[in-house]
């Protein structure tokens, strides 16, 4: 098992795939130039012999990122060499959907279980706007496929100022209808993000949602970073149910069980924490000894809190980007 510096065990990997993507979002990386290609993107199935080694450590849950993930034509083949080796690991992936529709079938095949699609609009000219890709018809297609083939659909939503934010309940209420989970999260300022954005904190997505309905606060998350709401007064089991997450606030950290691995083969123990380990050179050569010491570093690394106050001072703004890290 791992268990970092402040008793928390650490089950849970996300693993970017490339940084490379076919957006261009606003609050993630508007600036990057259309022909940007991730040229130091690991061979996938040397990732897998680290990720085969993160599970026997006791890893248990997979959510494989990017960028982009569907842009690796090699993606299914790799997430199915996951599932053959440990088919008991709760494997996930998170997308922007444009070339689900192509993929979902493929990705149902290999063994995922669950999907988280950013969706931030649910009017194409929205879309257009945050994501710079007239992207909308498709993302809804790749939508209904991955739903036709009943795989798990959850959908995050960044919610931002005089942008998207009067299509919180709509968005709630298209999760409800299609029975979709539903994640709204609060903006992470960082340095690539456009400079004007402002994003709504937790009790701001609240507010639209309470002029409509009324909610009652479940729980927090056992081991997510979410908290979960209910329509209506949590009398009834069946309420629809969505999540919130607000890294702002101040327990976010407290049940964190999750460590980063980067396209290019980076441990980072904390989202919006510089420290982490880079296990690149082990990782392509397949070195399981040095691979072994580096994961036990980087649990040992991981800090107890974000940066999150000092992040939020202009000048010391995150420097690291959510295309890097895998969001
Ligand atoms: N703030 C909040 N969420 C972000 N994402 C990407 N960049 C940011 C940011 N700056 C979200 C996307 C996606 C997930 C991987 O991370 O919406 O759903
Ligand atoms: Fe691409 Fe996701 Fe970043 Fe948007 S948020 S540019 S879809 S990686």
């Amino acid at each position: 098992m791992l268990i970092d510096s402040f008793q928390r065990t650490i089950d849970y990997m996300r693993v970017s795939v490339t940084k490379q993507c076919n957006f261009r979002c606003q609050y993630c990386m508007p600036d990057t130039p259309d022909d940007f290609i991730d040229k130091t993107a690991l061979p996938l199935p040397k990732m897998l012999t680290f990720i085969k080694l993160a599970i026997d450590n006791g890893i248990k849950k997979i959510r494989i990122t990017g960028g982009e993930p569907l842009l690796r034509t090699d993606l299914c083949e790799f997430i199915g060499g996951i599932y053959a080796y440990a088919p008991h690991i709760e494997l996930t992936l998170t997308t922007n959907a444009f070339l689900l529709e192509k993929y979902a079938q493929g990705l149902k095949d290999a063994g995922v279980n669950r999907i988280n699609i950013s969706l931030d609009s649910l009017k194409s000219e929205r879309i257009k706007h945050i994501s710079k890709r007239d992207a909308l018809p498709q993302i809804l297609r790749g939508i209904h496929k991955a739903n036709e083939l009943k795989l798990g659909i959850k959908l995050n939503m960044v919610p931002l100022k005089s942008v998207n934010e009067d299509e919180i309940v709509d968005m709630l209420e298209f999760a409800k209808t299609h029975h979709f989970g539903v994640r709204f999260i609060e903006f992470m300022e960082n340095i690539h993000a456009k400079d004007t954005l402002k994003g709504l904190r937790a009790n701001e997505i609240l507010a639209h949602i309470n002029t409509k309905y009324t909610t009652t606060l479940l729980k927090k998350e056992c081991f997510g970073p979410a908290k979960l709401y209910t329509i209506g007064n949590g009398s009834n089991d069946k309420a629809f149910a969505f999540g919130i997450i607000s890294p702002h606030e101040d327990d976010f950290c407290q049940s964190c069980n999750r460590i980063r691995l980067t396209s290019d083969g980076v441990i980072c123990p904390c989202l919006y924490y510089q420290e982490s380990v880079n296990l690149r050179e082990a990782i392509l050569q397949e070195d399981t000894k040095a691979l072994q010491s580096l994961l036990e570093k980087a649990i040992k690394n991981k800090p107890e809190k974000n940066q999150w106050e000092q992040n939020m001072n202009p000048s010391l703004l995150s420097t690291r980007a959510f295309y890097y890290t895998g969001g």
